[in-house]
Formats: structure tokens, sequence, C-alpha cells
């Protein structure tokens, strides 16, 4: 059972924050609703609380409120905040730390995951005001959902509908899903079941690191190998925890995904979701980052001189940690001297075991990997396949390995 604490803004589509709330309800969760001034002219408090069995609350000035629970207490007695829909207004005001009403104090007193579901009129979501904004948020860890494409209440056409109740209520979940005792029943076992009761930590997919409020630096990783591993895992009945970068794939049945951004936002991600019992890093996370322009830098103005600074090292991090999971598994991306450099990360990293692959072809992007696994006992060359049977061999080797 998770506490969310939801705050709907003024918009149109303030009316399917009714619906979110019969969703969360459904599934076990509290609501706390907090209703802006302009939310108030589209839905009234009354409906909120009737649907979340809950009282509303409206004003910072209201007394009574603060007395009984203070704004700071309201921010962190929840597990996460969401905010629904989010206005242009609303996004400007978080991103400039402004805090002039209840809903606005409570995001920036609150200490707990920030969910931002989108709507607007498709040019005030295209305006650049509104894209530095969400880009402030993104960096700043927020998880802003991209609105929904199509025909708007203003009859314009394009994105910034409010994404589907549906998909709202299913990235709340798989972030506070982090937390176990949180959600009841997420670990939906198939298969052999060999691993029930186990939690496994995966990474997968690049990682992209801002320049500007437009350009990032990338890199070739699908995420398909992390993918394929979270399937199998999952279809071996363990609770699979996903942390991925950006990438255009399906969540596997029964994982609970969280999309990240950046290595630092990964870095996070994988922080909150301990303790775990696997942690397998498949992530091709980028090693340097700049510190990125707020403003999109100009042609005119030249090439940028571009200054990396490291980013943290996640594997490395996890195995020093004293949660560090009973079982740690790293990849190595190689292009050379595929055996010793991948003998040398497993020592330097401090993991069980390393997955190395020479990336110089098209295994980054591609379908099928060739790997060798490299263990404390030596290395082992694996026949090339698919990514899904290497995932697979790899999960046997798991359940073996915790038997
Ligand atoms: N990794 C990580 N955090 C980083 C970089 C890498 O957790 N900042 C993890 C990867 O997920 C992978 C392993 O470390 O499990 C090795 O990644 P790889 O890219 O092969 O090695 P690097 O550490 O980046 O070293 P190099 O680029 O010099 O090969």
């Amino acid at each position: 059972m998770a506490r969310i604490l939801l705050i709907v803004g003024g918009g149109i589509a303030a009316y399917k924050a009714s619906e979110l709330i019969r969703l969360f309800r459904k599934a076990g969760h509290a609501v706390t609703p907090v209703l802006t001034a302009g939310g108030a002219h589209f839905v009234t408090p009354m409906t909120l609380a009737a649907l979340a069995e809950s009282p509303v609350y409206t004003s910072l000035w209201d007394l009574k409120d603060e007395s009984e629970m203070g704004h700071i207490q309201l921010s962190r007695a929840a597990d996460i905040v969401l905010v629904c829909p989010a206005t242009a207004d609303l996004l400007a005001k978080m991103a400039a730390g402004v805090a002039d009403d209840l809903a606005t104090t409570l995001l920036l007193a609150t200490d707990k995951p920030v969910v931002v579901a989108p709507a607007m009129n498709v040019r005030m979501w295209l305006h650049p005001a509104t894209q530095r904004n969400v880009a402030r948020l993104k960096a700043d860890g927020v998880t802003v959902m991209d609105p929904d494409d199509g025909a708007m209440a203003c009859g314009e056409f394009g994105p910034g509908r409010l994404p589907e109740p549906e998909d709202i209520f299913q990235q709340v979940v798989a972030l506070v899903s982090v937390r176990p005792e949180l959600v009841e029943g997420l670990s939906l076992a198939t298969g052999s079941l060999a691993l029930a009761g186990h939690h496994i930590l995966i990474t997968a997919g690049p990682t992209h690191e801002p320049i500007d409020p437009v350009r990032v630096i990338a890199n070739r990783s699908s995420g398909k190998q992390g993918f394929a591993i979270a399937a199998a895992a999952a279809n071996a009945g363990a609770r699979v925890t996903l942390i991925a970068g950006p990438v255009a794939l399906p969540t596997p049945g029964g994982v609970a995904r969280i999309d990240v951004e950046t290595a630092e936002q990964m870095a996070a991600a994988v922080e909150a979701a301990l303790p775990a019992d696997v942690a397998i890093l498949v992530a091709a996370v980028a090693d340097w980052k700049v510190a990125p322009s707020p403003v999109k830098l100009k042609k005119s103005a030249g090439p940028p001189a571009l200054t990396f600074t490291a980013n943290p090292d996640i594997l490395a991090t996890l195995a020093a940690r004293p949660q560090r999971p009973r079982l740690l598994i790293g990849f190595a991306a190689e292009t050379e001297n595929l055996v010793a450099n991948a003998t040398a990360k497993r020592t330097a990293k401090g993991a069980d075991w390393i997955v190395a692959n020479d990336v110089s072809g098209d295994v980054m992007g591609g379908s099928h990997n060739q790997v060798h696994l490299i263990t404390a006992a030596g290395d082992e060359a694996w026949e090339a396949g698919t990514k899904d049977a290497v995932a697979a061999r790899l999960i046997d080797r798991i359940i073996q390995e915790l038997a």
C-alpha cells in the first residue's frame, strides 16, 4: 500500500484526476488530494474527498489544517508526490522553486519522489520556456511524463494531452515498487519460480547526459540485453526492478520499471531500490557528464568547449556498500583484449561476475551477443546466441549460484 499525495492543477484534464484516484483506491493505495485554486475551477473538493475517502487540502492559510497537519508534515507523510494535471504554470513554478500556495510549498518541502503528468495546449507544451522548465525539472530528478499526442479540448492537435490515467498509475506504482512493502502482489511470478522470494535489480540501456535543453551525450546501447535478462528473471519468479535509461522497449511482464535519463539519476534509483539479493548492471552508463547549459547553445557562438567531469561508478559504489547484493554482476563492453580487460574490471570494481562482450561489431543495438563469463574461477566462453538465449543462460547460472 502506497501513500500518494496528489496535487491537482488547474486545467480541463483535472476531471481525470478523479479517474486516477479510483484506480489507486481500487489497487489498495491511499490518496491525499491537494487542490490548487485553478484546479477548483474544474473539479470540486467534495468529488475528490468522496473518491479518495480523505480530507482534501486547498490552502496554506487554513489555520485549522495547519494545526492538524503542518505543510511540511503533509509533504513528508506521503511515499510519492504526483502532480496531475501539471499545467505550464505549475511546471514553471516548480522549476523556479516558487512556493506561493499550498501545492508549490509542498513540492518544495517534500523529500519524496515527484512525478508530474503534464496537460496543456500544444503550443504551451512546445514553447521553449516550458521545454526549458521540463529539462530543469528532469535534471532535478523529477519524473516528467511525456504528454499524449492527439486532439485537444481547445480544438488544436499535437502533444499536450494528459497521459492516460492507466499509464500514470503504472508510472507511480513502478516508482514506489522499489519499496517492496508498499506494493502488494507485484511479483507476478511465472515459469519455474526458482527465483521466487528474491529481489533482482537490473540496470539497462544507455544514459543521456544533457548538454543543453535539446542536446545530449548518448551511446548506442539499445537496452535489449538488460530487458531480456529482466524478462528471464521475472519468468523465474523473481521480483524484478528494472532501471532503464532512455530506450524504446516495452516493459517485460511482471517487471517494475523505473525510467531514468542520466547516470546520476540511475545511481539514485539503484540506491533507492536496495536491498536486492542480486544486482545485474547491464547499462552502458556514461562515464562523463558536462554542466548543462539552461538555454540552447547557439550555433552562432561557435563550437562549445565542453568540460567533462566524472559520473559516479554505480557498480563500484554498490560493491563497496554495506548493503552489497549477495551476487553482484557487471558487464564489460570492450573492443580489444576482451578477457584481459574484463578480468581486470571484475577485480577493480569488486564484482562477483563480469559478463564480457565485444562491442566492436553490431552487439550494441543488435539482437545477438557472444559473451564470456568471468568469475573468480576463471573465464568461460559461451556460444553465440540471441540476447534472449544469453539472458536465459545467465539466469540459469544465477539460480545454481543461489541454490
Ligand atoms: N558501470 C557503472 N557505472 C559507470 C560506468 C559503468 O555502473 N559510471 C558499470 C556498467 O553497467 C557495467 C560495468 O560497470 O556493468 C562496466 O562498464 P564498462 O562501460 O564496460 O566499463 P567502464 O567502467 O566504463 O570502463 P571503460 O569505459 O574504461 O571500459
